[in-house]
């Protein structure tokens, strides 16, 4: 018997849903793209117009469309605490794009209340379901590189259109919830079994009054080191190295690997280097698979945690970083 689709509304035209959600949704063998919403209904129309059997209307109409089981939440990050509960709110599922909240205490409200209705809440870190992560934690399951001393994670970017909404406080904009959130989540992702407390966060703030750039060190009672750094006004990097007592592993293109592009993995011992062509993966996909699989099982208490623990990380860089800029 096929699985059971559900039926996703996509809730803005941003250019993250117009480029690789929306076509997601619509190829998804887990999901049918029901419906596009917009503050434009022109917008919302021609996006919608552009695949067979979509409708199309206001944030308003489509979340509480009785047909609609999941929304898609691509607006600026200051509105995803508001919408995301406004969805919760009407009985839908919610996938949330990054980051999900701009303050730790909308993560607690958020899962008190999806958990209370039984809905889930996913943040949209799509990276965390791409292959070539899948070589690196079985290569350190395996001990290639020994013992773990140092991750280091990098995603930064160069200068975008001063109108992008990532440069205004007022939509939450900012390096670290847009940038700093990867390196922090990949921290997770690849070294999942280890508690890591963060003792240390600089942000270089730019004349739009967002932070622009900066980095984080984390430990963890295994004497692990973590440096992580980001910025939008910066030479391109996407990357991931866990350097080990025995080898060195690096990922080039960690976060962005998109659908058909193969990244490479760099795996260094004192043998020699293996610079290895990881095959394409299409990790928009695999998460939408993956949603699809906690609403079939109902098991939604993976995605709280994980939304729980990345908004207290950005919180305590955001209280490190203004105590740092107060001593200057
Ligand atoms: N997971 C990823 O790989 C990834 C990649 C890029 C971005 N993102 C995240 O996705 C979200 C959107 O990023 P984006 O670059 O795609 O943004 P964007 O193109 O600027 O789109 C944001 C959308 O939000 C809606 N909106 C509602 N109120 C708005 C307001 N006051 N100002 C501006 N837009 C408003 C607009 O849609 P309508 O006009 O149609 O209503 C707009 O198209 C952010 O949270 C970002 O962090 C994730």
């Amino acid at each position: 018997m096929a699985a059971k689709k559900y039926n996703a509304a996509v809730l803005g035209c941003a250019h993250i849903a117009v480029r690789s959600l929306i076509p997601e949704f619509f190829n998804s063998p887990r999901f049918n793209l029901a419906a596009i919403a917009s503050r434009d209904p022109g917008k919302a129309r021609a996006a919608a117009e552009r695949y067979a059997g979509v409708s199309w209307g206001t944030y308003e109409q489509i979340i509480h469309d009785s047909g609609i089981d999941l929304v898609y939440i691509p607006l600026p990050n200051s509105m995803h605490y508001e919408w995301t509960m406004n969805a919760l709110e009407a009985g839908k599922h919610v996938l949330c794009e990054k980051s999900l909240v701009t303050e730790y205490a909308q993560a607690e409200g958020i899962t008190a209340f999806a958990r209370a209705q039984r809905l889930l809440v996913a943040e949209n870190f799509q990276f965390r379901f791409h292959s070539q992560h899948r070589w690196t934690l079985d290569a350190l399951a395996a001990r290639k590189i020994g013992e773990v001393r140092m991750f280091r994670s990098s995603f930064g970017i160069p200068p975008l259109p001063a109108d992008n909404i990532r440069y205004s406080k007022e939509l939450g904009g900012g390096a670290l919830l847009d940038n700093g959130a990867y390196p922090l989540k990949a921290l997770q992702v690849i070294l999942p079994g280890y508690n890591f407390t963060m003792k240390a966060a600089t942000l270089r703030y730019g004349d739009s009054g967002v932070d622009i750039s900066g980095g984080m060190y984390l430990d963890c009672p295994e004497g692990i080191a973590a440096e992580l750094a980001f910025g939008m006004d910066n030479f391109y990097q996407c990357n991931y190295e866990i350097w080990g007592s025995i080898g060195k592993i690096t990922a080039n293109r960690a976060f962005t690997a998109p659908p058909g592009f193969r990244p490479r993995i760099i795996f260094e011992t004192a043998d020699g280097v293996e610079n290895m062509e990881m095959p394409a993966d299409n990790h928009f996909a695999n998460m939408l698979i993956h949603i699809a699989g906690c609403l079939d099982t109902g098991d939604f208490e993976g995605e709280y945690a994980q939304n729980l623990r990345q908004a207290a990380y950005i919180n305590r860089a955001l209280e490190l970083a203004s105590a740092t800029v107060e001593r200057r």
